[in-house]
Formats: structure tokens, C-alpha cells, sequence
């Protein structure tokens, strides 16, 4: 069975761990790994915008010693003129890996399924696993650990984000609080899922409306955008709902004095984070920008590693 990540509970604890610790000696030593020396092609697609996932996949699948190929889907036969499942067979042929930024998560599946190279997602309107590898690398930099600390997101808490944190954080055995409006709390689903890895590492799972109660002794605060992509249309009415939940200097002052704050960017300052907090000294998200390279080229070479060993079984 080829492994793929789809979603952050895709890695065991274990192997989450292991894909940070190889992060980390990425980081130090950028040029070390070259899974993808030949050079093999992974396929990098694009159904939304992108610049951090965009260039962290190019730069970093050359750093492995492969090549990027980049595809924004309009200019592709995907999207209703070819099916998935042909589209993954004929990429199989040919590249490593597929790396896709898209809507539904189900299409991530059928495709997972449809082909015998590991597929990642690099964000779907459900989960944004790769940032979530790249967010908890930038809590051990900072932090030295991810167990027991605790970890709390204020917005959209039906958000990608959101439903990435609670699996992700929970698997990294932390306290995950979410906070938001009622009317956008996290799919039930996903707090199941994530109440039931927190059991076994240790962590636990809190949904709230209440921004104020999350933000108590909180070690990591986070936010994202409001209107995530697709949402565009929604502004206005997000917008008066979110109004609570704004990441600024009240709010930080309630979690503990060390916290650090992260935002996966795209920010709308003044909207989901004030200036103040976002360019102030508890935030480290350039840290978090970076990690997103490192974090990846883990990621790869850990499911190519793994893929080349179930072959080999
Ligand atoms: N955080 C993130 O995924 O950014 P991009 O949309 O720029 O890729
Ligand atoms: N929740 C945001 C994340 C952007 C990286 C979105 O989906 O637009």
C-alpha cells in the first residue's frame, strides 16, 4: 500500500516525530538528503493560489536533487475535461510524487487511489497538513518540545486550519483549544478523530465560543484569515461574526509571558491579528514561512523512503 498525506493523522506519532527530526537536520544541513537525485519529477498542482507552498515545493524538491513541475490545473486537462483516476494513472508513469493544492478533500482520495506514487496534500478546504509540519517544527525550535504544551487557534474553527491543528496537534500529543463563533466550530468528525489520537499521546481536544477562556496559560496562539479561499464571497458576513476572536495585545497578555504567536500567511492585519502582535516580539512567523521548506523536504523523503521499502517487501 502506497503511503500518502492527506490529512495530518496519516502519521502515527512516531512517525510524525520522525519526519520533524529529519526536519531539523534538514534545516541544519540543508543539501544532505537527495532521495530525488537522477533527477526524479514530482508534479506540484495548483486549483488555488499560492506562494509559500508554491515555492517551498519547487525550491525544496531541488534541494532533494529533483525537479519541479509545476501545473496551475486551468492550464491542465484536469478539472472536468479528464478524470482523476486517468489523470493519475498517467502521472505515475512518469513523476515520484504528486503534490496538490485543491477544493474537496475527496478528490485528494481519488486520487490517492488511483495511483501507486505517494500523493500530498498541500491544502484542501479541509485540512493543510504540510503547514501543520512546518508550524509544530517551529514549536520545537522555539519551545524544545510539542507534548504538553498547549496550543490555541482563534477564527474559522471549520477551517482547514483548524481541523489540521486538531489532528496534527493532537498526534504531536499537545492541548489543542479551538475558539470560535458557534456557527463555524470544527467538523464533529474531526474533534473524534482528534479526541481519540489525544488520548493516546497525552494531549486533549477543547472547542469553545469563548476566545478569552482558550487564550488562559496558552504556550502557542494562532490565527488565520477569516476568508479562506473559496469563502470570497462570504466576506462581509465573516467578517461581523470574527470581530471576537482578533489575535491582539488584550488577548496575548492572557496566555502565558513565553507564548509565541503563528500564522500560516496569507495575514489581514487589523481583521483576524492586530499590526501589533503579528510584527511584535512573540512572533515568530518567518520562522514558520521557512519551516514550511524544511518540513516538506522531510515529508518527501520520508514517504519516498517508506514507498521504496514497501516495494522492496
Ligand atoms: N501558508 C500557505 O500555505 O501559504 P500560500 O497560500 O502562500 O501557499
Ligand atoms: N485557511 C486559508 C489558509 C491559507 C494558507 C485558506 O484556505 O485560504
Amino acid at each position: 500500500m502506497t503511503r500518502h498525506f492527506l490529512r495530518d493523522d496519516d502519521l502515527s506519532p512516531a512517525e510524525q516525530l520522525e519526519v520533524l527530526e529529519l526536519a531539523a537536520r534538514l534545516k541544519a544541513d540543508r543539501f544532505s538528503a537527495k532521495p530525488l537525485a537522477g533527477p526524479q519529477t514530482v508534479a506540484v498542482i495548483f486549483d488555488k493560489t499560492s506562494t509559500r507552498t508554491r515555492v517551498s515545493f519547487a525550491v525544496g524538491i531541488a534541494d532533494l536533487g529533483g525537479s519541479p513541475l509545476i501545473i496551475q490545473s486551468g492550464e491542465s486537462q484536469l478539472g472536468g475535461k479528464e478524470s482523476l483516476a486517468d489523470t493519475a494513472r498517467v502521472l505515475e508513469r512518469m513523476v515520484a510524487a504528486i503534490v496538490w493544492r485543491t477544493y474537496a478533500q475527496s478528490g485528494l482520495e481519488e486520487l490517492a487511489e488511483g495511483t501507486r506514487v505517494p500523493v500530498v496534500n498541500a491544502l484542501s478546504d479541509d485540512f493543510h497538513p504540510c503547514q501543520i509540519l512546518a508550524d509544530l517544527q517551529t514549536v520545537r525550535e522555539h519551545k524544545g518540545r510539542t507534548a504538553g504544551l498547549t496550543l490555541a487557534f482563534f477564527g474559522d474553527g471549520a477551517s482547514n486550519m483548524s481541523h489540521s491543528y486538531l489532528l496534527g496537534g493532537a498526534t504531536a500529543g499537545m492541548h489543542v483549544r479551538i475558539a470560535a463563533p458557534a456557527a463555524y466550530a470544527p467538523a464533529e468528525g474531526v474533534v473524534a478523530d482528534a479526541r481519540a489520537i489525544a488520548e493516546r499521546t497525552g494531549g486533549s481536544v477543547t472547542v469553545t465560543t469563548d476566545a478569552r477562556e482558550a487564550a488562559a496559560g496558552a504556550d502557542v496562539v494562532i490565527t488565520d484569515t477569516w476568508v479562506s479561499m473559496g469563502k470570497e464571497d462570504e466576506k462581509a458576513e465573516r467578517v461581523a461574526v470574527f470581530g471576537d476572536y482578533t489575535v491582539d495585545a488584550a488577548l496575548m497578555a492572557r496566555a502565558a509571558d513565553d507564548a509565541v504567536f503563528l500564522h500560516c500567511l496569507p495575514a489581514y492585519r487589523g481583521l483576524e491579528v492586530t499590526a501589533e502582535v503579528i510584527d511584535g516580539p512573540q512572533s515568530v512567523i518567518w520562522d514558520e514561512a521557512e519551516n514550511r521548506l524544511h518540513a516538506q523536504k522531510a515529508l518527501l523523503t520520508w514517504l519516498l523512503n517508506e514507498n521504496e521499502n514497501e516495494e522492496a517487501a
